[in-house]
């Protein structure tokens, strides 16, 4: 048997009339960048989410530049995230000229700690925005990031890539506060047919300078107020996520039986004690969806020689992410070495990736559970 990680096929099959149908209306009308679909898009993401303002771009990471470019974030300025997430989180902030500072993870739900991040801004002057991670498809803590960030009069913005339609009990994933973003890459709850991303905002006047600065400052045509950059999203990306968006949330239910299957499964086998499974941080309030799987991440005892041995066996698994962002290379200038954010290095060293997606069956998830089972007899 063959358990891929993620297999896109299957989600296509059954929409591949109504997609190609929507593409064909896209090329046929030959508008191609921004227009009704990448509004609509817009709109009905903004409805989903309960964000004041949404605004298409060409990613998740452009999405998160041209928010801390309208935001004048630069030289001089610190902004604070989690060493142990995707390199663009961070990039960004470097692409700027800002600061990155880090401060570690709750070893449970790989989020930002909020205890973290408070010795850290004890400590930092100049910080101009923190940005928590809602990792694999789960919330941060925020309720005490947005408290304690108020504290120090700093606006949190939201990292919701891998997070929209997670619900935390004082919001929706990238829409709780000031500001936020989603990226639709492929391999996303909601993905596209190549890149394409989402800002979200609060206030009105930050979302008309992100819209601006997605074309270049310009307006009106060849008059440019501003220096921005080409972050538009084009059409047909945003036709085919019209099609998908409807879907979003019986995917996201897929996703979560799925879940509580590994669990179960993994604990009647006797290998919840052996594994540390994702926990489900706000069960007891009665939300639906505040785990929304994009990942299912366990941590593991000899991690890698389990990888390979799933490997053998045809089953799929990921790293995210082998070598936390304090340790990257790029980064080396900022001054961190090994042992500076032990939960995000410990995590690095022990967590995988289990296939996870709406279409995948319980004969494949069985045979998973088998196969680690076997690992570790
Ligand atoms: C946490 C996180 N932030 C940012 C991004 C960047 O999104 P994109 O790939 O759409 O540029 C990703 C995508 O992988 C991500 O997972």
């Amino acid at each position: 048997m063959r358990v891929p990680l993620l297999d896109l096929k299957l989600q296509y099959a059954p929409l591949k009339a109504e997609i190609l149908t929507a593409i064909e209306q896209v090329v046929d009308s030959q508008h191609l960048v921004l227009g009704p679909q990448v509004e609509k898009l817009e709109t009905d993401i903004a409805s989903y989410t309960g964000a004041k303002h949404a605004i298409g771009v060409s990613s998740g990471t452009d999405a998160q530049l041209v928010l801390l470019m309208a935001l004048g974030i630069g030289p001089g300025d610190v902004v604070v995230t989690t060493p142990y997430t995707f390199f663009a989180t961070a990039g960004c902030v470097q692409r700027l000229g800002a600061r990155i500072v880090f401060a570690d993870i709750d070893p449970l739900t790989y989020n930002l700690s909020p205890r973290a991040l408070e010795d850290v801004l004890a400590k930092t002057q100049g910080v101009k925005a923190i940005i928590p991670v809602h990792l694999y498809g789960c919330c941060a803590d925020m309720e005490a990031i947005c408290a304690i960030a108020a504290q120090h009069g700093v606006p949190v913005l939201e990292d919701a890539a891998q997070a929209l339609g997670c619900a935390h009990p004082i919001g929706s994933a990238g829409a709780i506060s000031e500001a936020g973003w989603y990226s639709f890459y492929p391999t996303k709850n909601l993905g596209a047919f190549g890149d394409a991303g989402m800002v979200t905002c609060r206030e009105a006047a930050l979302a008309s300078k992100i819209r601006s600065l997605r074309n270049h400052g310009m307006e009106p045509r060849y008059y440019h107020h501003s220096v921005g950059g080409n972050f538009r999203l084009d059409a047909i990306q945003a036709a085919v996520l019209n099609v998908k968006l409807p879907h979003l949330d019986g995917w996201g239910a897929g996703r979560r039986e799925r879940a509580a299957f590994y669990r179960n499964a993994f604990s009647l086998a006797g290998l919840d004690s052996v594994l540390s499974l994702p926990i489900e941080p706000w069960s007891d309030t009665g939300i639906a969806n505040h785990h929304i799987y994009n990942q299912f991440v366990v941590r593991a005892p000899k991690r890698d020689a389990l990888r390979a041995f799933l490997s053998e066996a045809g089953i799929g698994s990921e790293i995210y992410y082998p070598l936390p962002l304090h340790l990257q290379e790029c980064f080396k200038d900022l001054g961190y070495s090994r042992g500076d954010f032990p939960e995000a290095e410990r995590a690095s060293m022990e967590t995988l990736a289990l296939p996870i997606f709406p279409e995948l069956q319980e004969v494949q998830q069985s045979y998973v559970v088998e196969k680690v089972q076997e690992f570790y007899p």
